[in-house]
């Protein structure tokens, strides 16, 4: 199958062309970038030097092809999605264009209304883990929020199980690695302001947030989501703390054993969720750094007897399971073919 790439040049567009250079079932056809056009993928990915010679191509060149990714910056996809489905039956869009189903979420949390709001009932929420079903008979798939997802995997269960107290709500600590803001340099990136950076990026309002509201509606709750978002020193990684509390009526014996349990029954079948929950060791809990590279999402608990509070946590690899990864699994989805093809490296350890 021939799939194209617009915005090959970004971090999530090159971790896509590095995922899809090795998956069995695709060749690629077009990488896409306005600025290096003409000029080899290694310039902007070194890390390809001597696996392909793909060059870009303009946008304005793209050629029809069966299935077109988009890595675009948020409200550039929405505003030539037409185009775009002119060249391909199927498309799956990084971006936060088709992320959310209401036009009304976009004046909330992106402060404008979208500009194809047709478009939005089209597309599929592409997390595989949440809509499996719907990504399967979907030819348009939107993909993640990385801080939306680490948080929608770290709560889903309880809330999908209910367990957590829904008047209560959850509280989402995310810390975030510095890729999460692209390739384009700015004020924030530069070396001295960035470096050793413990930054509090959004205390309230995060965007992502849309979608994990979202995620719990479809299920059926509108527990209050309080997330906030600190900067640190890492490139990439998601590490999500969730803060929630057992409801009432299951408080009395309850413990971490039921926590196994409820994350047993949600993600047991899973190919990309691992649990994480160990007595010793120093990865006794889900950590970014050894997910560099891999399409897991770790997922860890704990309880506290004392107070009823369940710690939920999440770590992932905002350029893989937080966009590309999961990009690439919801193509898989959309093909009938195994959904970890393509996925298989592990990580690094040490890294
Ligand atoms: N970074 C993450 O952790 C992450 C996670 C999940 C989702 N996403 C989403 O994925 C998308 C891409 O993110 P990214 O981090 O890869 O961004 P990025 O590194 O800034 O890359 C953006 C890409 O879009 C192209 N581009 C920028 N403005 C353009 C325009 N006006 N017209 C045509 N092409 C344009 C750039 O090509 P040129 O070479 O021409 O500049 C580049 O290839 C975003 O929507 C983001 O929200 C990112």
């Amino acid at each position: 199958m021939r799939v194209s790439i617009i915005g090959g040049s970004g971090y999530a567009g090159g971790e896509l062309l590095r995922l899809l250079l090795f998956h069995p079932k695709v060749e690629i056809g077009q990488v896409t970038s306005e600025s290096s056009a003409g000029k080899y993928v290694h310039t902007r990915h070194p890390n390809l030097r001597g696996v392909t010679e793909l060059k870009y191509s303009p946008m304005a060149t793209l050629e029809p092809c069966d299935l077109l990714f988009v890595a675009l910056p948020h409200g550039e996809a929405m505003k030539r999605i037409d185009t775009l489905a002119g060249l391909a039956p199927r498309i799956v869009d990084l971006s936060a264009d088709f992320r959310l189903r209401r036009n009304e979420d976009y004046v909330t949390w992106y402060e404008h209304p979208h500009s194809s709001p047709e478009w939005l009932a089209r597309f599929v929420y592409g997390l595989p883990e949440l809509n499996r079903e719907a990504i399967c008979n979907a030819r348009y798939v939107s993909g993640v929020g990385c801080n939306a997802t680490a948080t929608n995997l770290a709560i889903w269960p309880l809330f999908a199980q209910d367990v957590a107290d829904r008047e209560r709500g959850v509280i989402v600590e995310l810390k975030a690695g510095s890729s999460e803001g692209g390739a384009q340099a700015g004020p924030a990136s530069h070396h001295p302001d960035r470096s050793n950076a413990v930054r509090s990026f959004a205390p309230v309002g995060h965007r992502h947030t849309a979608e994990v509201l979202q995620a719990l509606r479809a299920i059926g709750e509108e527990p209050p989501v309080h997330m906030s978002v600190t900067s640190i020193e890492n490139v990439r990684g998601v590490l999500a703390t969730a803060h929630a509390f057992v409801r009432p009526e299951l408080r009395d014996g309850f413990a971490l054993k039921h926590l196994w349990q409820v994350y047993r029954a949600s993600y047991g079948e899973e190919p990309f969720v691992r649990l994480i929950r160990e007595r010793q060791g120093v990865y006794r809990f889900p950590e970014p750094k050894i997910l560099a590279g891999s399409n897991y999402a770790d997922v860890g608990f704990d309880y506290d007897e004392r107070t009823g509070r369940i710690v939920a946590i999440c770590a992932i690899d905002n350029l893989m399971k937080g966009a590309a990864g999961t990009a690439v699994q919801c193509m898989n989805l959309m093909m009938g073919w195994d959904e970890r093809a393509g996925l298989g490296f592990p990580g690094l350890h040490p890294v």
